[in-house]
């Protein structure tokens, strides 16, 4: 028989097919609530207090009230055990919506939605990881406060990633309103130069959590991933170029626009090795 799925709903864990929030929800009407999306090996999600504190930074800068003292590893200990995820790989997605309220602003006092999904997770195969990714400039550039939060207003990123696979690349490079490059679609960019790494420096990009730790795995190795303004003639001159998010990790950009960019396999594996290792601790 086929494992029916749950999910959380607020205070409950039950099957998705119950899990049923208001055509009011200010999630749907306004797009008003954030989401993370976590990656879980062998029931244990990676980089929980990252995330956690990503979303409740954006919900305080947001007038949203934020169920902080949650017991979140129990929480999604159960939900992963209750999708048969507790071994394997999964993508737990956590989705807060300010609930129903009706003035417009961002009023306080609504009671919440929280959601907590956890699927099963298929990574890109390791020939996928090999070859790499071409990547594709949106031509529409984007800046604005919500990007710095990883807002349920997602459109703008999926027209982006679209405009990208109609292309045949598999990422959209944003830029932010002045030109300069900023981050994909639904990744960071990191890029090596002159022997050291870099990632946008950008007023407009989400501050992702897998650079973060990136950043500390490198710090630990007396190197650094440092953030700096960075035009598209910087990136052409890149020794390598990865796309990073919390569900893949990193995968290196093969062409940019249609031009070639170097893939640096060794660079690539100690990277990978960095990320994994800050999984562990
Ligand atoms: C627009 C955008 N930038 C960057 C990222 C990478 O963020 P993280 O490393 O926290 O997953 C994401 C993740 O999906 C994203 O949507």
């Amino acid at each position: 028989m086929e494992k029916v799925e749950s999910v959380w709903l607020n205070e409950e864990l039950v099957p998705l097919a119950q899990a049923a929030v208001s055509v009011n929800d200010r999630g749907l009407l306004y797009g008003d609530g954030f989401f993370e999306t976590l990656r879980a090996e062998a029931g244990r999600p990676h980089f929980l207090r990252e995330h956690l504190e990503r979303l409740t930074a954006s919900a305080q800068a947001f007038r949203l009230s934020f169920p902080e003292d949650l017991p979140w590893e129990k929480r999604l200990a159960e939900l992963l055990a209750a999708n048969g995820l507790d071994q394997g790989l999964a993508a737990v997605k956590i989705l807060l919506t300010r609930g129903v309220a009706k003035d417009l602003g961002l009023p306080q006092g609504a009671s919440p939605t929280l959601v907590i999904w956890a699927r099963p997770y298929v990574p890109p195969n390791p020939a996928e990881y090999a070859a790499g990714w071409p990547v594709v400039v949106f031509p529409e550039s984007r800046s604005t406060m919500v990007g710095r939060h990883k807002s349920l207003n997602y459109l703008f990123y999926l027209a982006a990633r679209q405009y990208a696979l109609d292309r045949g690349a598999r990422e959209a490079v944003i830029l932010e309103a002045d030109g300069s490059v900023s981050e994909g679609a639904a990744t960071s960019l990191v890029y090596a130069r002159a022997g050291r790494y870099h990632t946008p420096q950008a007023g407009s990009a989400l501050p992702g959590v897998t650079i973060a730790v990136l950043g500390r795995a490198l710090a630990r190795r007396g190197l650094s991933l440092e953030a700096v303004p960075t035009t598209i003639a910087r990136m052409q001159e890149a020794e390598g170029i990865w796309v990073a998010n919390s569900l893949m990790g990193l995968m290196p950009v093969s062409s940019w626009d249609g031009r070639p960019v170097a893939l640096a396999p060794e660079t690539t594996q100690y990277l990978q090795d960095c990320l994994a290792a800050e999984a562990l601790l």
